[in-house]
């Protein structure tokens, strides 16, 4: 018989603020004067989102989009499509994407690739997590939060079947999932 998983803390809520902190400090010297357009991708990246942008006191903009993603299983199929696009013209403009975690790196060079065709004046990631022992594509993280080891994480706005996002602290998650 399967063990239920059972989350077990890897960052407290304030170790993620003190982090949050540095990276707006990092992207408030890169983009003060720039009026960037920020895309959070759903659903993982939302609340780390919100915390960011509350501590860039500069013009901006905010979209959000949508890749298809794992569903049930931990492993990604290798099959990305964007779900849901941008209402906002991203021709012209310092886009900086913002997501919850890289893994394999398959989805985000998939959705970088999409929005490199819509020609930004600019095109850079900041990621919350980076998972670099299951990289399968190279992948160029510009603002990095936390590098995390090769467990499946949940928490702070990520989840394993849409379970646990609402937790404040980011765990990983050991058991039969
Ligand atoms: P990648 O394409 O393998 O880099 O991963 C794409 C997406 O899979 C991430 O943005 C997450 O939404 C999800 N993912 C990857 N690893 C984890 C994890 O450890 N916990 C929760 N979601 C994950
Ligand atoms: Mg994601």
């Amino acid at each position: 018989m399967g063990s239920q998983p059972e989350p077990h803390i890897l960052f407290t809520r304030d170790e993620i603020a003190a982090t949050v902190k540095r990276l707006a400090t990092e992207i408030r010297r890169d983009y003060q004067d720039k009026h960037p357009l920020l895309i959070g991708v759903l659903k993982g990246s939302f609340m780390f989102m919100a915390d960011l942008i509350r501590l860039l006191d500069f013009p901006l903009e905010v979209e959000f989009i949508t890749v298809s993603s794992y569903g049930r299983a931990m492993e990604s199929s290798g099959k990305i499509k964007v779900v849901q696009g941008l209402r906002s013209k991203v021709r012209g403009r310092d886009v900086l994407v913002i997501e919850d975690i890289v893994d394999t790196g398959l989805a985000i060079s998939f959705l970088l690739d999409y929005l490199r065709k819509k020609k930004p004046a600019s095109l850079r990631l900041c990621a919350l997590t980076d998972k670099p022992s299951r990289r399968q594509v190279p992948v160029t993280i510009d603002y990095l939060g936390f590098t995390v080891p090769n467990k499946f994480i949940v928490g702070y706005g990520i989840d394993w079947d849409e379970k646990f996002r609402y937790l404040p602290d980011i765990y990983t998650l050991e058991g039969d999932i």
